[in-house]
């Protein structure tokens, strides 16, 4: 699949470069050449002979080394790959890109190269959560570089969050995902998925029923279009597409943020049932029975996640399609929804409960634009799927 396809890996100095060892394998096995730049801080983590064992030629570490520019210059190794994937990228690493610095051979290949780059962050959750961080990631996605992660999760310094480098399989599907070929290749398409879970208490929260089956579908559709689909999913009852760069979230607010933080995008696709409420103060001890009489719970509206990126003025995504989960006039409703909200697109679907519909495998759609209501026959959710991607597709390379 990446047969002969050209990777330049820069591995950046932290513990996730040890999974850059199995990522140099995988690329290989799948075809590709891979050739390695080390940082110096990267050495203190994996050392030289196992990288160039694994990736079968020279490892680059030092700007300065005369062979190297007799034999190959940095200018001409910048450019002479198909891709650059930074991984593990340092908060370090990624400042440097941002202002601009070029003061090791990592950074400036990373300046000098007119290969498209993606990167892998990996920091600690504090240092991935910091404003100069997220200054520095917004810079450097407005520069057209992708990211590809990080993921949530339990980190080597013992904390949790957002800080993790992807698995070298999500990696290995996010180069692919840029070879791929098709209409939407090289778009960047972020898709909301899901119910979210808004809690009460440690143990209780208030949800709905939503599988996530739609919003799956139609990310599992982009990506085979040849998408970087960014997908933002609640805790759904099926599990997430390969080849999309997943963001899990639990409540209305952490997908706002994630959706945020996944900004800028050429699309969305707002698929998910998004909490309209939360709890105000959610417990942080479970609630308990009481002769003083019923808990009470006060609840205040959730953040409007299609309705704040589909008004905003800068940078709003070229199409932006909201979904219309409707019991009753589904078409009026939903024509009403599109122009409150100000989304391109709606699809609106009736989710009473004797169509089956939430939670079920099939959908019957209307596609509302400002050409009207297009009503759609009775199918399955994931052809439901490959037809508004095919749509999508049509307009945004249109
Ligand atoms: N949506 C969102 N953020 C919210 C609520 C909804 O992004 N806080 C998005 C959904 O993902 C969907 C669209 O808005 O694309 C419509 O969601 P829906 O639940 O049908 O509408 P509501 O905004 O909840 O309106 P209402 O309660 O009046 O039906």
């Amino acid at each position: 699949m990446l047969a002969s396809k050209r990777i330049l890996l820069i591995i950046g100095g932290g513990i996730a470069a040890y999974k850059s060892l199995d990522l140099i394998r995988r690329l290989r096995e799948r075809g590709a050449e891979v050739t390695v730049v080390l940082t110096k801080a990267a050495e203190e983590f994996v050392t030289p002979l196992s990288v160039s064992a694994l990736a079968g030629t020279k490892v680059y570490r030092d700007l300065f080394d005369l062979t190297d520019e007799a034999e190959m210059g940095h200018i001409q190794l910048s450019r002479s790959a198909d891709l650059v994937v930074v991984a593990p990228a340092t908060a370090d690493l990624m400042g440097k890109m941002a202002s601009g610095l070029a003061n090791d051979l990592a950074s400036t290949l990373l300046m000098a190269t007119d290969t498209p780059v993606l990167l892998a962050p990996a920091m600690n959750v504090r240092m991935w959560q910091h404003p100069a961080t997220q200054r520095n990631r917004a810079t450097l996605a407005a520069d057209g570089i992708a990211f590809f992660g990080p993921n949530d999760g339990d980190m080597a310094c013992g904390e949790y969050g957002p800080g993790r480098m992807s698995e070298p399989l999500e990696i290995l599907a996010a180069v692919e995902a840029h070879f791929a070929e098709g209409p939407l290749r090289g778009k960047r398409i972020l898709v909301t998925s899901g119910p979210t879970h808004e809690p009460i208490d440690p143990v209780r929260y208030i949800a709905n029923r939503s599988s996530g089956a739609q919003g799956t579908a139609v990310a599992r559709a982009l990506a085979e279009l040849g998408a970087h689909v960014i997908f933002v999913t609640g805790p759904a009852d099926v599990p997430p597409p390969a080849g999309v760069e997943v963001v899990p979230v639990q409540s209305a607010r952490e997908m706002a943020d994630a959706v945020q933080a996944a900004l800028p995008v050429d699309g969305g696709v707002f698929a998910a049932a998004v909490a309209d409420w939360r709890v105000v103060s959610a417990s942080d001890r479970k609630l308990k029975k009481s002769k003083d009489g019923l808990p009470v719970l006060e609840l205040a509206e959730n953040p409007d996640i299609l309705k704040t990126v589909s008004r905003m003025e800068q940078g709003r995504p070229g199409l932006v399609v909201g979904f219309a989960a409707e019991t009753n006039d589904v078409i009026e409703n939903a024509t009403a929804k599109r122009l409150r909200k100000g989304c391109d697109w709606i699809v609106a679907n009736d989710v009473s409960p004797a169509t089956g519909i939430m939670g079920g495998a099939e959908n019957a759609v209307i596609l509302i634009s400002d050409a009207g209501a297009e009503e759609w026959p009775r199918m399955s959710k994931s052809d439901v799927a490959a037809q508004l991607a095919d749509r999508i597709a049509a307009k945004m390379s249109g």
